[in-house]
């Protein structure tokens, strides 16, 4: 186990010793002695003498050099590195031979067996476990992969590229199969599946004619539940045809379904590797949020093909360049095909939920790291969620066009390349001509800046005068910011709700509807305004930054009500409900009951009773912000106890007021006949069921028996689980028989039970924390998997604030415990569960201090992996 790790620079970057032309490997699969033979053409990049090639838990067979075996004298092999001393000044050939077990591989790293199937997974860091090998990201090779397997128990063999050659190993019971993939690709691309897989195939034909043969691979029997993953891919292959002029470029994609996977899915070349949670759906066991992840999941792996694949990282430090780019990509994806609003809300509300809470603590980090001790631990939803909303603004700051030209001169240039942010930044620099100087502070700087803003109208002399002023709070290594390039989009909204025209704009440079604040503060005079205008700022959320503005609360009902931008109606409502929930908090600490202004209800109960208004919005609208939501918001000292309590009161409070009009809504937006998974439908699935938990929150007989009854009589995944969450989490008696139930129905379904385990995990109760200890201890829950341990301690710790953070410390202790233990087995899932104690610091002093005994313990354990060393290590700091 990789246990110290000197920490990596970007200040130490320097271009590779050696490069490598060719890979010519050959897989002899066994499930525990599988025989690696890597043939690679080196050749001279630099002044060294000695070639090094790093490894991990390898052994070495046999070392050769230009097909003349070398003695072990000419070589040094450890598990994590190969010396050949004194290599040739001119391209050679090293022919490399290493033993792997991947039945034992439990790090789900390198090569490995997920339900018997051969499978690998190479990002960040993986290949090295395969062979020793240049494995960085700005090594390009051709890749040659010869499989040899059993031909029963797998018959089929997959790699990068295209298929060359198959055939029988005569006098053998195996088989091979000989891909060939010729563009040029880092190490961390390169997959190999093998095993006994059924499949369901389509073809695609490309804009300018060429076929591709389409494949998905899953578990025999569950080929069905393929079906709506192959036709998102399809979408998703036309989309960047027309939204980024970008082809699919091999004769086959392939796509494999496994159980075991650390992560979501993986962009290999032509052969995706996804966590079957991202693959398999069907009504029955599907949600529409489970069809809406698939649907953004199989786009954004498949758009990897050019933001990634063709042109990739020249060091880990960029990562935000494939996958900020590529998480913008796909979310542009999913607007085009569901509400683009909708779609905006619920974006924001992941950036929120889990980026912001990450630049406000102890793991705060740019968007372009400069230093790492574990990159594993950097694929973060600052690179992802933070680095897509750097390239919306990037496109909010260059326009449509202007952005689109950056971005083609970026494929044209770059293709085949490996490169960095700066890099990308100076293609929109050519094709715009905008200075992005002050804009690249973006991606050094952590932090989430707060953007505050006061306006004052003039009637007198027809002027609204509006001030913006910026700072980013310090993060760790970072004591002083810099002011930020902030897009602010906005409105002046008028009586009637339409935009108020000016005749110009002062103190700032304003383009379209496009505020540029570039200083700390800026006075921006708006002439010629006829009338009090409400300000409606950061429309679309176009800036990651948390705005303040006193505004009065009619203005912010004003804006829910008449806003023509969607997304600030629904930021509206979200702030009124956001002041309520923190007054409420602190009235429940100082023990008095908390309460919600009828006004403030009644707009709510308008906007989701519109029929004007697409039910998939009025759903959001009617979205409470969760615990941890407020607890994010007050920030510090923070009692989730009392956040609970007020948060529980005030959902009665509106079920109170306005239980029966919910209902009402709920049965209007009943579907008939046939499930269909399409954004229409989904929305309206969506306003039901929230209609009808939060007319179930005052716990009054009749709501709850019609949430029981909807649970039973449910035709689909979504309202049944709906209904089940509500019995959950309200904590109520009925949730007991009705969780059995679901248990009952669905046992043998693996990802289905994910679901009820991450029900029972987040019952908000004492009795919570036990049942987690025994679920782990029953035997139906493989300890090995993943899935199941997000599915339950993943959603206890992130998802269950009273509990996770249970007065006693209990919760704290117990993730200690889970975490020092999986650690030994699945370094990479025990440091992400550690995350979650990302907030402790923010936490009232009592919880605090256990909270920080429990990460002391586990900082104590010895033989702690990189991963996991690393997080303790800096939310400790
Ligand atoms: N690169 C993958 C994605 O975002 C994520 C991933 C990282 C998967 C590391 C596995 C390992 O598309
Ligand atoms: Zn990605």
């Amino acid at each position: 186990m990789k246990t110290e790790t000197a920490p990596v620079r970007l200040a130490d970057y320097r271009p590779p010793e050696f490069l490598i032309d060719t890979v010519h490997l050959t897989l002899n699969l066994h499930p525990d002695a599988t025989r690696v033979s890597a043939r690679l053409a080196l050749r001279p990049n630099g002044e060294a003498a000695d070639l090094v090639l790093v490894g991990d838990e390898l052994t070495a067979l046999s070392v050769s050099l230009d097909d003349l075996p070398l003695t072990a004298k000419q070589y040094e092999a450890g598990p994590d590195r190969l010396v050949v001393r004194n290599v040739p000044r001119r391209p050679f050939t090293l022919t490399i031979e290493t033993e792997i077990n991947p039945t034992a591989n439990s790090k789900l790293m390198g090569l490995y067996r997920s339900s018997g199937t051969y499978c690998t997974q190479c990002e960040a860091e993986g290949f090295r476990r395969i062979t020793y090998f240049l494995d960085r990201p700005d090594v390009l090779a051709v890749y040659t992969t010869h499989i040899e397997a059993p031909k029963a128990s797998a018959p089929v063999l997959l790699s990068n590229g295209n298929l060359t050659a198959s055939g029988d190993i005569k006098g053998t019971d195996r088989h091979f199969a000989v891909w060939h993939d010729p563009f040029p690709k880092p190490s961390y691309l390169f997959a190999m599946v093998a095993g006994d897989l059924g499949v369901i195939r389509d073809t695609f034909v490309t804009a300018s004619g060429r076929n591709v043969a389409l494949g998905i691979y899953c578990e025999h029997g569950k080929e069905a539940r393929c079906g709506y993953a192959m036709e998102a891919l399809k979408r998703a292959m036309r989309w960047d045809e027309t939204a980024f002029g970008r082809e699919y470029d091999l004769d086959v994609f392939n796509i494999v379904a496994v159980s075991d996977f650390n992560m979501g899915a993986m962009e290999n070349k032509g052969l995706n590797v996804f966590n079957d949670k991202y693959v398999l759906a069907d009504t029955e066991t599907a949600t529409d949020v489970d069809f809406g992840f698939i649907e953004g999941v199989i786009a954004h792996e498949y758009f990897h093909n050019w933001t990634g694949d063709r042109i990739t990282c020249r060091d880990w430090f960029q990562l935000c360049l494939k996958e900020g780019l590529t998480v913008f990509r796909d979310q542009e994806f999913s607007s085009d095909m569901r509400s683009r609003p909708v779609k905006r809300i619920s974006d924001v509300r992941t950036l929120q939920a889990r980026q912001f809470p990450e630049d406000a603590g102890p793991l705060a980090h740019p968007v372009r790291p400069e230093v790492y001790a574990e990159i594993n631990n950097f694929y973060t939803p600052t690179v992802y969620e933070k680095g897509a909303e750097v390239v919306r603004m990037l496109k909010t700051i260059l326009g449509d066009a202007g952005f689109r030209a950056g971005m083609d001169l970026y494929f044209a240039r770059h293709d085949g390349q490996a490169v960095t942010i700066e890099d990308f930044l100076a293609c929109f620099h050519e094709t715009t001509g905008t200075d992005l100087t002050q804009f690249m502070r973006w991606y050094r700087q952590a932090g989430t800046p707060q953007l505050a803003a006061e306006g004052a109208y003039d009637a007198a002399a027809k002027t609204y005068t509006l001030r913006l002023s910026q700072t980013t709070p310090p993060t760790p290594g970072q004591p002083v910011k810099e002011p930020l390039h902030i897009p602010v989009r906005f409105g002046l909204v008028g009586q009637n709700g339409a935009d108020l025209q000016y005749e110009r704009a002062s103190g700032a440079s304003v383009t379209g509807d496009v505020i540029h604040l570039t200083q700390p503060s800026q006075t921006i005079v708006f002439h010629g305004v006829s009338s009090r205008p409400v300000p409606s700022l950061l429309r679309g959320f176009s800036a990651p930054v948390r705005l303040t503005i006193d505004a009065p609360e009619a203005d912010l009902r004003f804006l829910l009500r008449a806003d023509t931008d969607p997304f600030n109606r629904w930021q509206a409502a979200q702030t009124l409900l956001m002041r309520a929930l923190i007054d409420g908090t602190a009235s429940a600490r100082a023990g008095r009951a908390a309460s919600i202004e009828p006004a403030l209800v009644d707009a709510l109960a308008e906007v989701a009773g519109n029929d004007g208004l697409e039910p998939a919005f009025r759903a959001q609208a009617l979205l409470l912000p969760s615990e941890a939501d407020v607890a994010r918001e007050i920030g510090r000292d923070v009692d989730p106890d009392a956040i609970a309590a007020a948060r529980n009161a005030i959902r009665a409070a509106i079920a109170g007021r306005i239980g029966p009009r919910l209902t009402e809504i709920a049965d209007a937006m009943a579907t008939r006949g046939r499930f269909s998974p399409d954004a229409a439908s989904a929305g309206r699935r969506a306003l039901a069921n929230i209609a009808l938990d939060l007319a179930a929150a005052g716990g009054d007989a009749d709501a709850v028996a019609r949430i029981v009854a909807r649970y039973h009589a449910a035709d689909n995944m979504t309202d049944r689980l709906a209904a089940l969450s509500t019995l959950a989490a309200a904590a109520r008696v009925e949730r007991i028989a009705a969780l059995e139930d679901f248990h009952a129905r669905y046992r043998d379904d693996a990802l289905v039970l994910d679901k009820w385990l991450a029900l029972e995990a987040t019952v908000p109760a004492a009795e919570t924390l036990p049942r987690v200890r025994a679920l782990i201890a029953d035997t139906a829950f493989a300890a090995a998997n993943p899935n199941r341990i997000r599915a339950l301690v993943g959603s206890f710790a992130g998802g269950n604030q009273t509990q996770f953070n249970r007065a006693d410390g209990a919760g704290f202790d117990f993730l200690a415990d889970y975490v020092s233990d999986l650690d030994r087995r699945n370094p990479q899932t025990a440091a992400r569960l550690l995350v979650n104690f990302r907030s402790w610091r923010a936490l009232e002093p009592k919880r605090r201090e256990k909270a920080e005994r429990a990460l002391r313990r586990i900082a104590q354990v010895s033989d702690l992996s990189s991963d996991t060393r690393d997080i303790v290590t800096r939310t400790l700091a």
